[in-house]
């Protein structure tokens, strides 16, 4: 069943890529989830996180991150482990072997929640950095 609506959440997530006006190609989609030259993490403030985990004004399809994620829902395995690291959604739809987490933040912005990636050097994605990076340290994988 958890594999079920994982998989139809893929294949939602495709689906926004194919349709999203900021990202027509997989390529462009790719692109803009790498980190840019010079980019440094900057410090994020977790609760400002955390309300903007819930804000469906970050999407353009009425989804918040809290949509797919409340309470550790839709995270495969993988999101225990410490970034970089694969995870299957980045692998297969836009080709990235690996992903830090800022970028994989910004992959579901442009896939699942439709909409552009966040600026690189904003509070906004330093702070949902730091929320989902408080959500991992409490994250039990299902396969040990
Ligand atoms: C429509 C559902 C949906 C929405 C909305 C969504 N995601 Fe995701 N997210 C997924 C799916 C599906 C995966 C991929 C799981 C996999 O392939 O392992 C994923 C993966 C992730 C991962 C990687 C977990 C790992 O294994 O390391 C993070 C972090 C993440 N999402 C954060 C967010 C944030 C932050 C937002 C809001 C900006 C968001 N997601 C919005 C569905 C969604």
């Amino acid at each position: 069943m958890k594999k079920l609506t994982l998989t139809a959440l893929m294949a939602l997530c495709t689906a926004s890529v194919l349709f999203s006006p900021t990202a027509s190609a997989e390529g462009d989609a790719s692109a803009l989830t790498v980190r840019p030259a010079g980019y440094k993490p900057r410090e994020g403030d977790a609760k400002l996180g955390e309300r903007l985990f819930h804000d469906p004004k970050l999407s353009t399809n009425g989804m918040s991150c809290a949509t797919c994620h409340a309470n550790h829902a839709s995270y495969s395995d993988s999101f225990a482990k410490p970034y970089p690291h694969t995870v299957v959604m980045a692998r297969d739809q836009l080709g990235r072997k690996q992903v830090y987490l800022d970028e994989m933040i910004q992959a579901c912005m442009v896939m699942p929640m439709a909409a552009k990636p966040l600026p690189w050097d904003s509070k906004e994605l330093a702070a949902l950095v730091a929320f989902v990076e408080q959500e991992q340290r409490t994250f039990k994988p299902t396969k040990q």
